[in-house]
């Protein structure tokens, strides 16, 4: 009886977790119906469940049924301890009648079974005709989700703000392999493909967070590549989208430096800016293109963008609450919470192992990022604002207050000082001596200031476009002129 015990609880546990699988009240239970196109989905479900169970209960039942009398039995010779076997039955062969009535109950089950499961097909497919549906596209990375709004012009990254009570339009992409989107409260999965589109809709009527998952086999983190749909009322999502095209508070933290010197080649976090929309677009094609025609080389990759990171509640795509410590977690080894992730493997600052920084240098990257927050955003959300003071900060001159913007920008971390190092721009030294005769017709200050506001029009030979950020044209004409009075003393 002991020896069995194992064998009865490991039996029980199996029941219990199919059991449990069909609970309605768990976040990712496809019963747990959110909004209209779930509800038809369901509905298809339930009426194909009942129909299979009353055939099940007919056809087992018959089968007992059949068992229990017509089986073999024995007779006793009376008097005596033998018995004689039953005689076999009629042996029967075709039967014309039985054989049409089961070839014509099968095939009315079929139509009667076909005929909603077309209609749902078709109305889950596209959102009705006289809708106004919000249109975005879910692009599938390893291992992460882009969303996309065309007509807003706005990228995030693995949350998924949704109006409530209006279809949402999904366009379906991927830019690297065979993912699956599904939200289990609010639709049905449907793939990404690359290099095909994919289109399905979805509506959510309550407002809430709702789980999502890739559901494709899509490499290592494949089960690390949730997401969130958040879907808020019309005037809590419009707050949301405008708060997106809003810009943070000015940051000239020394966060803001280590950012832009370590992160800003992957991830974007400037997509409030006019025209963003389709640099970003430009620049993930090219990041992802980089990586994928030298691998070995590369020092970027396609990435999440992070532009109002502060106000996202997950991390890592969905593996952690967005909490500082995590944050900080994250961003020191990422393995800590997601195997296999291509920042670890890509980026200059990891190459492979844990983020070669300073514990100090890691919080105030943190900092900064979770302080990337819509300006009134504390405001729009709760009516308390968080105003903080920017220190000002005094120069004796020009060339300092440059040095300062060196490192605190994050030129430093990409443009070494001296003759013989390449970090992963060219080397300051001697800047000045050889800028005058660049391009005929610019001064050697003249060209060193157009090459920090437009790099990509002065790429150096040998180096790749599109890898410095393009954000010091925010900078003020004074920081922009300190900055090139400093470089011209690196000699
Ligand atoms: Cu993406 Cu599984």
């Amino acid at each position: 009886m002991i020896s069995k015990l194992p064998k009865y609880l490991a039996l029980f546990s199996l029941v219990w977790v199919f059991i449990v699988s069909c609970s309605p009240q768990h976040q990712q239970s496809t019963f747990a119906n959110a909004g209209p196109v779930a509800q038809q989905q369901s509905n298809l479900y339930y009426l194909m469940f009942w129909i299979a169970a009353l055939i099940f209960v007919l056809v087992q039942g018959a089968l007992i049924f059949a068992l229990l009398n017509f089986r073999r039995r024995e007779k006793p010779i009376p008097g005596s301890d033998f018995t004689v076997p039953d005689i076999p039955p009629k042996q029967v062969h075709g039967n014309t009648k039985l054989e049409i009535i089961w070839t014509i109950i099968p095939a009315l089950i079929l139509i009667v079974i076909a005929v909603p499961t077309v209609q749902t097909i078709y109305d889950t497919y596209q959102p009705p005709e006289d809708s106004d549906p919000l249109e975005v596209v879910a692009m599938g990375h390893q291992w992460w989700w882009e969303f996309r709004y065309p007509d807003e012009g706005i990228v995030t990254a693995n949350e998924l703000f949704i109006p409530t009570d209006r279809p949402v339009r999904i366009t379906l992409q991927s830019q690297d392999v065979i993912h699956s989107f599904w939200v289990p409260q609010a639709a049905g999965k449907k793939d990404t493909v690359p290099g095909n589109t994919n289109v399905m809709w979805l509506q959510i009527d309550e407002p809430g967070n709702y789980s999502g998952q890739c559901a494709e086999f899509c490499g290592v983190a494949h089960a690390r590549m949730r997401f969130r749909v958040i879907a808020e009322e019309e005037t809590d999502f419009n707050t949301w989208m405008e708060a997106m095209k809003t810009p943070p508070k000015m940051d000239t933290s020394e966060g803001y430096g280590l950012f832009l010197a370590h992160c800003s080649m992957c991830h974007s976090i400037d997509s409030y800016n006019e025209g963003s929309y389709e640099k970003e677009l430009t620049m993930q094609d090219e990041r992802w293109d980089d990586w994928y025609f030298n691998q070995e080389e590369s020092v970027r990759v396609s990435a999440p963008n992070l532009t109002h990171l502060g106000i996202r509640s997950m991390l890592a795509a969905g593996q952690k609450d967005m909490t500082k410590e995590n944050l900080i977690t994250w961003i020191k080894d990422p393995s800590e919470f997601k195997q296999g992730t291509r920042m670890q493997s890509v980026a200059s600052v990891y190459k492979g192992g844990p983020a070669k920084l300073e514990d100090y240098e890691i919080e105030a990257i943190a900092d900064y990022l979770l302080a990337q927050i819509p300006d009134g955003w504390g405001i729009a959300k709760t009516g308390v604002d968080a105003e903080e003071e920017v220190e000002a900060m005094v120069w004796n001159s020009a060339e300092e207050h440059g040095e300062y913007l060196f490192v605190n920008q994050g030129c430093a971390g990409c443009h070494s000082l001296n003759e013989e190092e390449v970090i992963v721009g060219p080397s300051m030294y001697g800047l000045y001596d050889r800028s005058g005769d660049k391009v005929p017709g610019l001064s050697a200050e003249e060209y060193i200031y157009q090459s920090i506001v437009y790099p990509n029009e002065y790429i150096v030979e040998g180096y790749p476009a599109n890898v410095m950020p393009q954000i010091f044209i925010n900078l003020s004409e004074e920081e922009l002129q300190a900055l090139v009075s400093y470089l011209k003393t690196i000699k």
